[in-house]
């Protein structure tokens, strides 16, 4: 039965027409107001969809003015043009492809198409909503599909006989064999950025399937799911991923970087999930070109992270040494075999630093390694530290196996010139330990580093009780009779980083012998903290501490949150 329907009232004020090769304006005369009336009069004699807009945000925004079914979204005449090609499709042999053709459109030629003259492209829909604009533009559906007719042909012509499987399953659970996947590349949801299932329905409508929306890995609280839900999901993708990927394989994942705390999500579902990560890089969509990133920083761009499933030796090391430190060199050799040996990203003939070889990352993933895999940490930084001078190679600061050493030597003859290094954001204490220990290659005073330090700290994370330069310098280097601060050398750096992690835990103390909330303090001190009660199997204390920090500290800190969720796992 027909109901009452009330929709917001639009006018045609003007028609653009072509005549021979030329486009023209024009105002509607009576003519063309009797046409369109004619047409909204009669009754379409094909199926098309006519559902209810799912429940969402934005799928349901434009209720407010009346386009609350599939069908209001689309012009009468082109609703019919439309339905025609459906039942048409629905009957070929190609009706897979040409679906495809159909939906390619439908965005295009709906009530979504905005006006906008100075733009000569016809289609101008804004993408990722479902935003109606004052001023739409009637796109001919004729013209829409000719033309993609062109791009289809174009595209099927370079395939050049490959097979291919396409599948609309959830990542969640794959129906592919375990191991049997050489190389992954994957592009998943970031967090709340775009509701997919909201905007998918008008297609997924016609074409009479719909999004199910208990696995859409997304922050939405329509559906009641925040960043944990997020990540749950993300892990239980990853897993599928890992299942399925053969071992020592790759994993791409490509992400754009909104929040950091949506970042920490996915780094942790992929080594949750097994995957090591080994290489992290931002890419420069206008330029095309990939900078290497230090990940513990706010990047908000897009972002490329390069993974591994590991072998399978090196599982069965982790298990049957555990509590031994074979489990650190085991992880440590894998690592650096996997990692390439010379990068020159920008083709500029000058060898890039790769972070990952370096101590302090090397020693970041052997930790979150053998945390995620619930195996004790068998060693700590200092011994990692000489341990690392012991049995592997350094070069400019990073190292190497033994086979590969010699590639990077001639390389480094070769291409005669000093390798550059990444790009550092100081945001906390540990970045400017780190941005000091890039500085400090070349022994400075404190007069030559402060302006420099100046310009490096821009904005301060909001919780990070940052100490004075000063202050961190005595803490983490050594002054020559010059008054020059120096890294320390290897031998000696233990008694300073023990020094140093003596006096974070005593501060560590006072905040858990303090109560309430912490309004700020010093991160690492938090670090060193959860790092100590980690080794005393005290997971409880961990997730009350947890519990006293503001909520983004915890989420924006890939370590205190791989500390905080493994900890609760195993409170609970
Ligand atoms: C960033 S988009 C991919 C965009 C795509 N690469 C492109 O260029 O069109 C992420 C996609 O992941 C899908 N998605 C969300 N949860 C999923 C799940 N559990 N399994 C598979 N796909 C999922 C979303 O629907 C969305 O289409």
């Amino acid at each position: 039965m027909k109901q009452p329907h009330q929709i917001v009232k639009q006018k045609p004020v003007l028609i653009n027409y072509q005549y021979g090769s030329k486009r023209y304006f024009k105002r509607p005369d009576a003519e063309d107001i009797a046409t369109i009336k004619k047409i909204e009069e009669m009754d379409i004699p094909y199926w098309y969809p006519t559902l209810r807009m799912r429940e969402g945000r934005e799928s349901r925004r434009n209720d407010k003015i009346g386009l609350t079914h599939v069908h209001h979204y689309f012009y009468k005449r082109t609703l019919y043009a439309l339905s025609k090609l459906y039942d048409l499709i629905q009957k070929s042999e190609c009706k897979d492809l040409l679906q495809i053709w159909f939906t390619s459109q439908i965005i295009n030629i709906s009530k979504m198409n905005r006006f906008r003259p100075q733009v000569s492209f016809p289609y101008n829909p804004l993408s990722g909503t479902l935003y109606v604009s004052s001023m739409v533009s009637e796109a001919n559906p004729f013209n829409a599909y000719e033309g993609k007719i062109r791009k289809f042909t174009e595209a099927l012509s370079n395939n050049k006989g490959n097979t291919y499987c396409i599948s609309t399953a959830s990542t969640t659970k794959l129906d592919v064999q375990e191991n049997s996947i050489d190389y992954i590349f994957t592009d998943p949801p970031f967090g709340a950025n775009l509701n997919y299932a909201e905007l998918s329905f008008l297609w997924e409508s016609w074409l009479k399937v719909v999004t199910n929306s208990k696995y859409e890995a997304i922050v939405n609280p329509t559906m009641g799911k925040a960043l944990p839900e997020y990540q749950t999901l993300m892990t239980s993708c990853f897993q599928e991923c890992y299942r399925i990927l053969k071992p020592n394989r790759w994993m791409t994942v490509e992400f754009h970087n909104s929040k950091n705390a949506v970042w920490n999500a996915i780094q942790e579902a992929l080594q949750r999930a097994g995957f090591i990560i080994a290489d992290v890089r931002t890419l420069d969509k206008q330029s095309g070109s990939f900078k290497q990133v230090n990940n513990t920083s706010a990047v908000k761009q897009d972002l490329v992270i390069s993974a591994y499933k590991p072998k399978n030796d090196l599982t069965r090391t982790l298990h049957e040494s555990a509590g031994q430190s074979e489990t650190a060199w085991a992880f440590v050799r894998q690592h650096l075999a996997n990692l390439p040996v010379i990068v020159d990203a920008d083709h500029d003939g000058k060898i890039d630093i790769i972070s990952e070889r370096q101590a302090y990352l090397l020693f970041d993933r052997m930790v979150a390694y053998h945390i995620m895999n619930g195996i004790p940490v068998p060693i700590d930084a200092t011994d990692f530290y000489k341990g690392l001078d012991e049995k592997f190679l350094k070069r400019d600061d990073m190292y190497f196996l033994p086979d590969q050493v010699n590639e990077y030597d001639t390389a480094r003859i070769k291409m005669d010139v000093e390798p550059i290094q990444f790009e550092l954001f100081v945001s906390n204490e540990k970045s400017a330990i780190a941005w000091l220990y890039q500085q400090l290659d070349t022994p400075q005073t404190y007069a030559e580093l402060q302006p420099k330090f100046m310009q490096e700290v821009k904005s301060v994370d909001r919780y990070e009780n940052m100490p004075e330069l000063s202050v961190m310098l005595d803490e983490n280097f050594i002054q020559d009779d010059k008054g020059r601060w120096y890294i320390p050398d290897r031998t000696k750096e233990g008694d300073v980083a023990k020094l140093r992690e003596k006096n974070l835990w005593k501060e560590f103390e006072s905040y858990m012998n303090s109560k309430g909330k912490l309004k700020l303090f010093r991160s690492e001190a938090i670090r060193v903290g959860f790092s100590r009660l980690w080794k005393d199997k005290n997971y409880q204390a961990i997730v009350d501490m947890a519990e006293r920090l503001p909520e983004q500290t915890i989420q924006e800190d890939d370590k205190l949150l791989m500390y905080y969720d493994i900890s609760l796992s195993r409170v609970q």
